[in-house]
């Protein structure tokens, strides 16, 4: 089931697969959910109605145990789950939760490649968050069809006679079995969350010289996540928009946010921006600019953190009889 990692994609992530860096990212996924108003899931997704999600690019785990403790009390009486299934995919197990919850799987996988047969259709939601220093921006059209794979196929079940509400009475088909006379309507499947930084309003405001120097064309944005969606044949693609400028409550976290990933952001964009010669000269060039930096943010600089969460909905192909 587990693809082992290879050398040239396991290089791509640059934090350090440490203790520390698991602490970062917790307190990393406290500030964005409040960043985005604690919205674990798009507020159009219909949360009673998921049965089973997965995370991609989970490092800890941390957003599948916070949605599992968040969602359990909502599970509908009707589903064909007698409980939710939560599974995590990563490159790298380092992250891993030592002790998972028991309706929750770990298992390494490299988003770039395609995902084993058994979890195709199988997914309720599929989220991804923060692979910006994860994957280059020509990436993304393999990894979120690779993702979208994941993705179930729901049908909306319309018993005789009619009643709004059953048109949430959905399953992947075949998962339960419906009177004779019912008829199967074809609907959007599973949902695919991305939330990714705009790397292009990463800005001091007041912005300064050192830290707008964005020289990374290559650099991963949430623009071309919503065009792969769109080109994927996803549907009710929205976008959704938070920033942390005007979240006085959130400045302080925001800054230590900024200066702990300021320098593995600085290198990546120098050494993919071609503006270094090797990666000896973008360590120091980025070293020089964090040192910047952080002086900044410590003088009272105020970073920003810009969000956007791309949403959309697989189209069901086929029959469901
Ligand atoms: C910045 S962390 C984000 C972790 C998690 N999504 C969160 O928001 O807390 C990026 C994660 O992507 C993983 N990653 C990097 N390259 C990957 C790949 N090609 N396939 C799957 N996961 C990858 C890293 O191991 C790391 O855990």
């Amino acid at each position: 089931m587990a693809t082992a990692p290879t050398a040239s994609t396991e290089e791509v992530y640059l934090f350090n697969r440490n203790d520390f860096e698991r602490k970062r990212l917790n307190k990393q996924h406290e500030l964005l959910v409040s960043l985005c108003n604690g919205n674990l899931l798009h507020p159009h997704i219909p949360k009673a109605a998921i049965g089973r999600l997965a995370d991609i690019g989970t490092g800890s785990g941390i957003w599948l145990d916070d949605v599992a403790e968040k969602l359990e009390p909502d599970l509908e009486a009707t589903s064909s789950l007698t409980e939710r299934e939560y599974a995590g995919f990563d490159i790298s197990a380092a992250h891993f939760p030592a002790n998972p919850r028991p309706d929750t799987c770990y298992i390494v996988h490299d988003i770039l490649e395609p995902f084993p047969n058994q979890f195709h259709n199988f997914y309720d939601v599929v989220n991804v968050r923060l692979m910006v220093l994860a994957l280059k921006k020509y990436d993304i059209r393999v990894a979120a069809m690779n993702v979208a794979a994941l993705l179930s196929k729901f049908y909306a079940i319309k018993p005789r006679p009619y009643s709004p509400s059953s048109l949430w009475d959905r399953r992947v088909a075949g998962a339960l079995i419906y009177p004779s006379d019912s008829i199967f309507l074809e609907e959007p499947g599973g949902f695919f969350q991305w939330e990714e930084i705009e790397t292009r309003d990463l800005s001091f405001n007041p912005p300064s010289e050192t830290t707008t120097k964005r020289p990374d064309s290559q650099i991963l944005r949430p623009y071309a996540i919503e065009q792969a969606f769109k080109e994927l044949g996803l549907v009710d693609v929205i976008v959704e928009d938070y920033n942390s400028i005007n979240r006085l409550d959130l400045i302080n976290h925001v800054r230590e946010w900024t200066k702990a990933g300021a320098k593995a952001a600085l290198y990546y964009a120098l050494l993919r921006g071609h503006t270094v010669k090797n990666e000896e000269e973008a360590w120091s060039a980025s070293a020089g600019l964090w040192e910047a930096y952080a002086a900044g943010i410590d003088g009272g600089i105020v970073p920003s953190l810009p969000l956007k969460m791309i949403l959309g909905r697989k189209v069901s192909v086929g029959s469901a009889s």
